[in-house]
């Protein structure tokens, strides 16, 4: 792990936070403390190999977006863990929200979307324990205050800065979304799942009625969604008629897909 080694640690509602200026990526350093307790966070400033889903790397220039992870510990079983990114991706889509971002959208399961560019990718991994109890970590990066990308992002990605013409202070962003995750984790926590999955529905235009494709690891669906189960997999009705719930998969939009 690349760190600068020194964090500056404080505390914001239950979460203790290890503020780092750079670092290799948050989530691969909550990984590597095996003991660490729930609610531990790491931000970074800048991390040298962030990543994302698929074996990608997370675009993560110094000071310009928010790079964080936290751990929770849950007690609940693992059939829950999709409902657990679904709720990530609300606290954030309200945090921008609340900072004044218009045209946010939530892509299955946990993409936020400015329109159809993304601005937000969430990463949720679990960690092994010595205990054998469930560790999660929630990885979470948010593109504010970038004025622009590199080539092969150019056309799908977007910050705050680019949408709204407006800088956001990264701290104050980090703030803001520690205190609606805390609130959605704690209702997660009391099973109001089904107020998970209403939010989400509210928030996303992926929800019912869009056509997509989905690629899973050995095919492709094309089709129009159609609900979400209760533990927030994706239903999609097929273009030959059938039902097929989707766990996990890669969707996009088809104006996506057209570029
Ligand atoms: C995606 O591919 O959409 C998920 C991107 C997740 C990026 C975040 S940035 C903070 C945390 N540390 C990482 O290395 N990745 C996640």
């Amino acid at each position: 792990m690349q760190s600068d080694h020194t964090p500056r640690i404080f505390s914001r509602g239950s979460f203790i936070v290890h503020h780092y200026s750079t670092i290799g990526s948050t989530s691969d350093a909550l990984k590597a403390i095996p003991d660490a307790p729930e609610f531990l966070c790491i931000v970074a400033d800048e991390q040298t190999a962030g990543r994302g889903r698929r074996t990608r790397s997370w675009h993560s220039s110094p000071g310009d977006g928010l790079y964080l992870s936290v751990l929770f510990r849950p007690d609940a079983g693992s059939e829950k863990i999709t409902l657990l990114s679904l709720l990530a991706a609300v606290a954030v889509a309200e945090t921008l929200s609340e900072l004044g971002l218009q045209r946010i959208d939530v892509k299955w399961p946990n993409d936020v979307m400015c329109g159809d560019r993304k601005i937000c990718g969430i990463l949720v991994e679990g960690a092994s324990s010595g205990s054998g109890d469930m560790r999660l970590i929630v990885g979470i990066g948010i593109n504010l205050n970038h004025h622009g990308f590199p080539d092969d992002l150019v056309s799908t990605a977007t910050s705050f800065l680019i949408e709204t013409g407006r800088n956001v202070p990264v701290d104050e962003v980090r703030d803001r979304l520690l205190d609606r995750l805390q609130i959605w984790y704690g209702r997660w926590c009391a099973g109001k799942w089904s107020g998970i999955l209403d939010r989400w529905r509210e928030l996303s235009s992926y929800a019912k009625g869009k056509r997509v494709i989905v690629t899973l690891d050995d095919s492709l669906i094309n089709g129009e969604t159609a609900g979400l189960t209760d533990s927030g997999a994706l239903i999609v009705k097929t273009d030959s008629g059938e039902l097929r719930t989707i766990l996990a998969g890669e969707v996009s939009s088809l104006r996506e897909e057209a570029r």
